[in-house]
């Protein structure tokens, strides 16, 4: 009996597995709005057996966007496009997800294929990014944001509630709110890149505020029977590990308290120059562990689980209740059936479409196998 090929229940919800797909942004749309890469791309992968499908970080406004190709969802028209990507992912078997943020001072960026670096000032395909203080990231990243006003915070707070309806409008069934990789949300948490003054920074709950309120106000427009989580960096890998882990832990706990449902563990990206274990397989699984246990809430996680020995192992002995597969989905997006058929799922076929399976599976003879 596989761990990874059993089903997870989350609220009203239930994945037929435990193999996600996480957001990955595809730089492809236009003034936000999805086109024939996205309608095609997000089926296909639906199309390949995971549980759960999340659609790209989705920019809550324009000046939310990573970079000036990614999608938006703040407005109507930019939900139309989205509406079919869910159905879609739906009739593919998956659970459509959406991941909606706000890319705070690393915002305005080329694409990474382009360069990754900030779009220089003065080039009219970027724009002015905005952040909790005036500190730029550095590296590729040196544009200087401006400080957000409390109106700012008031107004992006209420464009994440005005994704999110739409979101749950255009049929999605699981929310996750990008709460990590040094974007906007995370980069209020973080003391290097949150040096205000007043209620939105200093102290834990100050620098915390942003988060909580943004989630708060989000459950009340989400549905209570969806699943509502967040993506959100529990580590910097700056030396002061266990000091961040702690912290984040805590405000992890709050968030539980607040409606989320299920924390998607990252890393917190929010200053270069980190000693991030790239070669370590699996690195966040044990830490994914922890925060489960600790903040007492169902996690996913992701960052190099590509191997079916390390997919299987981090569900059955419960570091992670779902395991986020994304390059390996992009290289092969019938990898679900690889890992079926490795771990000897009965009937491996139930990864893959009727019209592939048919042929792939039944006609070999291993559905009559099952059978017997
Ligand atoms: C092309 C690409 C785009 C990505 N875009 C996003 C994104 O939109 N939001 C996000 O939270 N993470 C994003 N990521 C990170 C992935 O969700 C995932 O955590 C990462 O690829 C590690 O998992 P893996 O080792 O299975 O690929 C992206 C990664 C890739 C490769």
């Amino acid at each position: 009996m596989s761990a990874l090929f059993s089903p997870f229940t989350l609220k009203d919800v239930t994945l037929r597995n435990r193999i996600a797909v996480p957001p990955m942004c595809q730089y492809s749309a236009v003034d936000g709005f999805t086109n024939d890469w996205h309608q095609i791309h997000y089926p296909s992968i639906a199309r390949g057996g995971a549980g759960l499908v999340i659609v790209e970080a989705t920019g809550v406004s324009p000046e939310g966007r990573i970079t000036p190709d990614c999608l938006g969802l703040w407005s109507d028209a930019h939900a139309e496009g989205l509406a079919r990507i869910a159905a879609s992912i739906k009739s593919a078997g998956a659970v459509p997800g959406i991941q909606i943020g706000h890319a705070g001072r690393k915002a305005s960026a080329f694409r990474p294929w382009d360069g990754d670096d900030h779009i220089p000032e003065g080039d009219a395909r970027g724009w002015q990014p905005i952040a909790p203080s005036a500190i730029a990231f550095g590296g590729g990243l040196p544009r200087v944001p401006s400080e957000m006003t409390l109106a700012d915070i008031v107004r992006v707070k209420a464009d994440f509630v005005a994704a999110a309806r739409r979101a749950r409008d255009a049929g999605f069934e699981w929310l996750e709110l990008h709460f990590a990789h040094g974007y906007l949300a995370q980069s209020f948490f973080s003391a290097h890149s949150n040096q205000r003054t007043d209620a939105y920074g200093g102290s834990f709950d100050n620098r915390a505020r942003f988060l909580l309120e943004t989630l708060a106000a989000v459950r009340e427009v989400w549905p209570q029977n969806l699943p509502l989580t967040a993506r959100f960096g529990v580590i910097e890998f700056d030396g002061k590990d266990e000091e961040t882990l702690a912290e984040s832990i805590e405000l992890v706990k709050q968030m539980r308290e607040r409606g989320l449902d299920l924390l998607n563990v990252s890393v917190n990206f929010v200053i270069p120059d980190v000693k991030i274990p790239w070669g370590t397989p699996a690195f966040l699984a044990p830490i994914a562990q922890r925060v489960a246990r600790e903040a007492g809430l169902p996690v996913a996680s992701s960052w190099g689980i590509d191997n079916v020995q390390d997919a299987e192992r981090v569900v059955a002995e419960q570091q992670m209740d779902l395991v986020m597969i994304g390059r390996a989905m992009l290289a092969n997006p019938h990898y679900p059936y690889a890992l079926a058929q490795a771990l000897q799922v009965e009937r491996p076929d139930w990864t893959l479409p009727a019209p592939y399976a048919h042929w792939l599976e039944r006609y070999r003879g291993a559905g009559k196998v099952a059978a017997q």
